[in-house]
């Protein structure tokens, strides 16, 4: 077999380049790999067992481009930021105007957008992959970005080691540019939102009617074989029912109420609100990350201000106000998507979206394929106008708002599903309240307002 004969490179042997090159040898894929680290190679190619007769290390960068066979695909799956940029400095020598690098990270699209016009002389796709190292490992889903000609190049490499739903691959040439990081930017604000709303739903239990963690994981593994039915339902029923071998103790117990994140769920309200939306059960997700970093403060505040409440709401209630409350942050994240499309002439797909998340991604779940039909019913439109959507939506609604309403008069927080449900309020209110704030406006500012009644613009005479 000669050097030349692989079909991609992968470029970084971390847990996510590892898993992704193993994916492409076990589908027949030949594969070119090298690390910044030469001494990761060997160990690599020895675990890969049978599997390295279809993998070609490279030490030197030179001689791993040289192993591709042209036009050539690089995957870079290296830590985002500065790295990146480094390795396309690196590459663009190296490569023609045929070739394609694929940054296979979590990357803040506008830095895509910037490589995309910087990386003159190859093609640069921004790709998000969702499903972590299992996923990538045995099938995850890819958001890819970038040109037609690149999309070429990758369709055939990708396609086989993609997850499939059914027998449809979980990956799509969703857009141009960096459409492909936007739209797995958008993914992960969903995933935050979705995360954060079965964390309330798990406190009201634990904090307002006082169970175990291992009962209210086997609540959520009734909840994950109905509407419910989800990735993130199955692992929290599966994190909840784990005793630690040195406490005796459930093991969530014993971990500190401090979230990390890596910044693709703040990303996405940053473009929400650059775009003019809100994507505020996102945002709530966000924010409550970032509270709860604020431990010492937050011990201090419970000395001061204390007296939370027990709630008394049936789990059936819960499931459904879970359901409500991840629908609407799917819709919020759907319309960002939708603003990003027309701000940036993406032609976005949506329902092609929603269909590549509904099998190897972290918030593949049955509400994905629900949703899909309904997107792709009048793309223009606002998902909650679909025509099934109240169907879907609507019988949940007043769990979600009774749920809200127990928690709320108990003073335990639920940001999210709250923000969810004032949101659908809002948007389903056909006479708001901001001619008030027109008014208002007016009054300090002189900026004018609509009337109902005559057109053109008004001032009043506000005394
Ligand atoms: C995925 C995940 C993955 C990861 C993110 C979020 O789709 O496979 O979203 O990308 O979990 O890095 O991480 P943070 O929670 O640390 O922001």
């Amino acid at each position: 077999m000669t050097r030349t004969q692989a079909r991609v490179g992968v470029y970084g042997l971390g847990t996510m380049g590892s898993a992704l090159a193993l994916n492409m040898a076990e589908q027949g894929i030949h594969v070119a790999i090298s690390n910044r680290e030469s001494d990761w190679i060997a160990p690599f190619l020895a675990e890969a067992g049978e599997l390295a007769i279809r993998i070609t290390g490279a030490v030197e960068l030179a001689e791993f481009v040289d192993a591709v066979a042209q036009p050539r695909v690089i995957i870079l799956m290296i830590p985002s930021g500065a790295p990146v940029d480094a390795m396309i400095k690196r590459l663009i020598p190296l490569l023609g105007e045929e070739d394609t690098v694929v940054d296979a990270g979590n990357a803040d699209f506008i830095d895509t957008r910037r490589r995309t016009a910087e990386a003159a002389g190859i093609h640069f796709v921004g790709m998000g992959v969702s499903g972590g190292e299992d996923g990538a490992r045995h099938g995850p889903s890819m958001m890819v970005g970038g040109s037609d000609h690149s999309w070429q190049q990758l369709q055939p490499i990708l396609e086989p080691i993609a997850a499939r739903f059914k027998h449809d691959p979980c990956v799509a040439h969703v857009g141009p540019d960096g459409a492909g990081h936007f739209v797995k930017t958008v993914h992960n604000g969903i995933e935050y939102a979705d995360m954060q709303m079965i964390a309330e739903i798990y406190g009201l239990l634990r904090d307002g009617q006082g169970w175990e963690a291992p009962r209210i994981g086997a609540l959520f593994s009734d909840w994950a074989k109905g509407k419910l039915a989800s990735f993130l339902v199955e692992t929290t029923a599966k994190v909840l029912q784990v005793t630690d071998p040195n406490s005796g103790h459930p093991l969530v117990d014993m971990i500190r109420d401090q979230a990390g994140q890596k910044g693709t769920g703040r990303w996405t309200v940053i473009e929400a609100l650059k775009l003019g939306q809100s994507a505020s059960a996102i945002e709530a997700a966000v924010g409550a990350r970032a509270w709860s970093s604020t431990k010492s403060a937050r011990l201090a505040a419970a000395t001061q201000f204390p007296g939370a409440e027990q709630v008394d709401l049936d789990p059936a209630s819960l499931e459904n106000a879970l359901f409500a409350g991840r629908v609407l942050a799917h819709l919020q994240g759907f319309e960002v998507l939708r603003a990003a499309s027309a701000e940036f002439d993406w032609s976005l797909d949506l329902a092609r979206i929603a269909e590549i998340w509904r099998a190897g991604c972290i918030i593949r779940s049955n509400l994905l394929d629900d949703l899909a039909p309904l997107l792709r019913q009048a793309p223009e439109r606002p998902v909650l106008l679909a025509d099934g959507m109240a169907d879907l939506l609507l019988p949940a609604i007043p769990d979600l708002r009774q749920v809200v309403g127990a928690a709320v008069a108990a003073g335990l927080p639920v940001p999210a599903l709250s923000a969810g449900l004032a949101w659908f309020d809002t948007a389903r209110q056909g006479t708001g309240t901001a001619n008030l704030i027109q008014a208002q406006r007016d009054a300090f500012g002189v900026h004018g307002f609509e009337r109902t009644d005559v057109p053109g613009k008004h001032h009043g005479d506000w005394g």
